[in-house]
């Protein structure tokens, strides 16, 4: 694993962007993994105001999404699929068809994951970002998701629900389960990068990054990729 630790958010922001921009520069059907949540958002607005300024090109680019929440119409405007569009894809010139996500609103939800998995074997990312739930979770892979899953159901732990209620109007309207990348799939990732800030993550970093290899903490995994850039605010990286 390798370790940036920075005085605050804009820096990581500045490099992770940059990594990702190098990325697709150099390779114009850079396969890109990405994230939800606040987290990316400041990297994604870096994308956006490049794209403004000095046109990369998307058009050849595809990305494929960790997760989706279940039975939260893609209108709503906090899901998965709202929340990429508002934040990224409406503001660079990718193309709709080539940008993935799990569908959390088929009539088949199993199904909806074995589709998901057959997009992944076809796309498999050159970078993924990751955030990190405050339990240890990347993606929606609670503690005690097998390291082998791929592409799965999932029921929300009451602590994620409450960390994600900020985004809605109360607890009741957060979802109860959502269609997560499982954490073999994520591994897949050519290299993989993870972004944490404040204090609230400051122990799921400490035992991603220090603890054992467990699924108590499924960041814990990361310790096995031979490709992981972690990016860390002061806070987040506090007890460290
Ligand atoms: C959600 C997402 C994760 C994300 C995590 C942290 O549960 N499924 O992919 O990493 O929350 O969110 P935030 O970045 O808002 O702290």
């Amino acid at each position: 694993m390798e370790l940036y630790i920075k005085d605050n958010k804009e820096a990581v922001n500045n490099e992770v962007s940059s990594l990702i921009i190098d990325l697709v520069k150099k390779n114009k059907n850079a396969i890109l993994g990405l994230a939800t949540g606040s987290t990316p958002i400041g990297v994604y607005n870096e994308l956006a105001l490049d794209y403004k300024n000095n046109k990369t090109d998307y058009s050849n680019v595809k990305t494929v999404n960790l997760d989706e929440y279940i039975n939260l119409p893609k209108e709503h405007s906090q899901s998965y699929y709202s929340f990429m569009n508002q934040n990224l894809f409406s503001k660079i010139n990718i193309k709709k068809e080539n940008t993935f996500l799990p569908n959390g609103n088929g009539e088949n939800h199993l199904e909806s994951c074995s589709e998901y998995e057959l997009i992944l074997k076809n796309h498999k990312p050159d970078i993924q970002i990751l955030g990190i739930g405050s339990n240890g979770h990347i993606g929606f892979n609670e503690p005690g998701t097998s390291f082998d899953s791929t592409t799965h159901i999932v029921e929300l732990k009451e602590s994620t629900r409450l960390d994600n209620a900020r985004f809605f109007n109360s607890l009741d309207e957060v979802p109860t389960h959502s269609i997560t990348m499982g954490i073999k799939s994520i591994l897949q990732a050519k290299t993989i990068v993870l972004i944490a800030f404040g204090k609230n993550k400051a122990d799921a970093v400490y035992k991603m990054i220090k603890g054992p290899i467990t699924d108590d903490c499924p960041a814990s995994i990361l310790q096995t990729h031979p490709n992981v850039k972690i990016f860390l605010d002061k806070e987040a990286a506090s007890l460290l």
